[in-house]
C-alpha cells in the first residue's frame, strides 16, 4: 500500500517537476581543478594529511535478490570510506527503498585517497574531467521512479565514478534526488554537473549531510522533498472552509500525510466542552503525548486516533499536529463553536 502511495506521489511529482531543475541544462564547464576550490568561505582544507577512519571498500556486499514486489524507490551510493554508505542505509531504511552500491572495478586504497598528496589516484582523476573509473557491478534502474543518489565530495565535486554511472544510466521517468557527505564543503555544483552529464531524468536540488546526520533530520528532509517537490501539502477544511495550517514536523503528521495522500479523509466532529471539536480519525497514528495547554487554532492528536481542533483552551496530554494560522480566536469560535462540524483532510 505504502509503495502504491509512493508510486502515485512520484508519478505526480514527475508532472510537477517540470518546474524543478530541468535535465536539459547547460553542461557546466569541466575545468582543471583549481588549487583553491571556490571562494575562501567554502574552501575545504583537510585538518591533517593523516587520514583518519579510512577503510577499504567493502567487497562483501549482500547479494542482490529479486524482490517479490518491485520497489519503486532506489538508493544508489558510492562510498570510499563508509560515510556516505551510512547515510544511504538510513535513507533506505526510512523510505523502504532498495539499496545498491556503486563498486569500483579497481578499489580505492588509502594511498589512492590521500588528499594530502595531489599526485595520488583520486586527485589525478578529479583533475581530469575525462576520467571515468570503471564500475564493477551493473545497476539497473528498471522499474524505479525515485532514485536517491549519494556520493562523497572530492575536491568540491562528485567523484568521477559518478560521472561514469550517470552517463551509462537511463534516468527517463525517474526523479533523481542527489545527496552527498563531505568534511565541510556543500554540495555545490556537483548535483548540477551530474544532471547535465546524465541528460535524462528529473533532477531535484541535492543536499549535503554530515556522516552523523540523525534519522529525524533525514526524515524531515525526505518529507520536505516529497511535499515541496510535488507542490502539495496537507490541507484542512472545516465545513468546506479552507484553513491555513502550520503542520508539525513529526511522525504523526507524516503518517497522516501518507494516509491522506491516497484519499481525502472526512471526519465528523463533535463540539465538546465549549472549547474544542473532536472526531475519530478511523486510523491509529504514532503518538508522542505531552502535557499541553492548548490555544485557539491548535490541532492535536488525542489518544492516537482522534483529532481535536481548538477554538478555546484545555490542558491534557496530546500530540501536537499543527496550528491554524489564518484565523483569529473569534473567527475560530464563529467557525467551530456553533455546533458539530465536518472536517476534510486532503493532500493537494
Ligand atoms: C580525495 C578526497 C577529496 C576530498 N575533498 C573534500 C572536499 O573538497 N571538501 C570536503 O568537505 N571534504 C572532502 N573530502 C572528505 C570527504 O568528502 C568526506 O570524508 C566524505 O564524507 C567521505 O565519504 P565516504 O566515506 O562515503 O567516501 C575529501 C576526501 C577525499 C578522500
Amino acid at each position: 500500500m505504502k509503495r502504491a502511495i509512493r508510486l502515485i506521489f512520484w508519478l505526480l511529482l514527475c508532472v510537477f517537476c517540470a518546474g524543478c531543475k530541468s535535465t536539459v541544462q547547460a553542461v557546466p564547464a569541466e575545468t582543471e581543478i583549481p588549487a583553491v576550490y571556490g571562494d575562501e568561505s567554502k574552501v575545504w582544507l583537510p585538518e591533517s594529511t593523516d587520514r583518519k577512519g579510512t577503510a577499504e571498500i567493502a567487497g562483501s556486499e549482500a547479494p542482490e535478490t529479486e524482490a517479490e514486489e518491485q520497489n519503486t524507490t532506489l538508493v544508489v551510493y558510492f562510498s570510499a570510506t563508509g560515510t556516505t554508505r551510512g547515510v544511504a542505509e538510513k535513507i533506505a531504511a526510512i523510505t523502504g527503498a532498495d539499496l545498491k552500491e556503486i563498486i569500483p572495478a579497481q578499489p580505492y586504497t588509502n594511498e589512492d585517497l590521500d588528499y594530502g598528496d595531489r599526485s595520488t589516484r583520486a586527485s589525478a582523476e578529479q583533475n581530469n574531467p575525462e576520467a571515468r573509473p570503471e564500475i564493477a557491478n551493473a545497476i539497473s534502474l528498471d522499474g524505479y521512479t525515485t532514485l536517491y543518489l549519494g556520493y562523497p565530495i572530492w575536491w568540491g565535486q562528485a567523484p568521477r565514478i559518478l560521472s561514469r554511472f550517470v552517463e551509462s544510466s537511463d534516468f527517463s521517468g525517474v526523479v533523481v534526488i542527489p545527496f552527498c557527505t563531505s568534511g565541510s564543503s556543500d554540495i555545490g555544483q556537483s548535483d548540477d554537473s551530474l544532471a547535465a552529464q546524465a541528460g535524462s531524468g528529473t533532477w531535484v536540488q541535492g543536499r549535503r549531510f554530515d556522516g552523523n546526520v540523525t534519522e529525524e533530520m533525514l526524515k524531515g528532509w525526505i518529507s520536505e522533498m516529497e511535499a515541496a517537490n510535488m507542490g502539495r501539502s496537507l490541507h484542512i477544511a472545516v465545513d468546506g472552509t479552507d484553513l491555513a495550517v502550520d503542520w508539525e514536523d513529526n511522525d504523526s503528521v507524516r503518517a497522516l500525510m501518507e494516509q491522506v495522500s491516497s484519499a481525502p479523509l472526512t471526519v465528523r466532529m463533535s463540539m465538546y466542552g465549549g472549547f474544542e471539536q473532536v472526531g475519530a480519525l478511523g486510523i491509529e497514528l504514532p503518538r508522542n503525548d505531552r502535557q499541553t495547554t492548548t490555544r485557539p487554532g491548535d490541532i492535536v492528536l488525542y489518544s492516537g486516533n482522534q483529532i481535536v481542533v481548538f477554538f478555546g483552551s484545555n490542558s491534557w496530554a496530546y500530540t501536537r499536529l499543527g496550528r491554524i494560522t489564518d484565523r483569529s480566536a473569534s473567527e475560530l469560535t464563529e467557525l467551530l463553536g456553533n455546533g458539530d462540524v465536518t472536517i476534510m483532510l486532503a493532500w493537494k
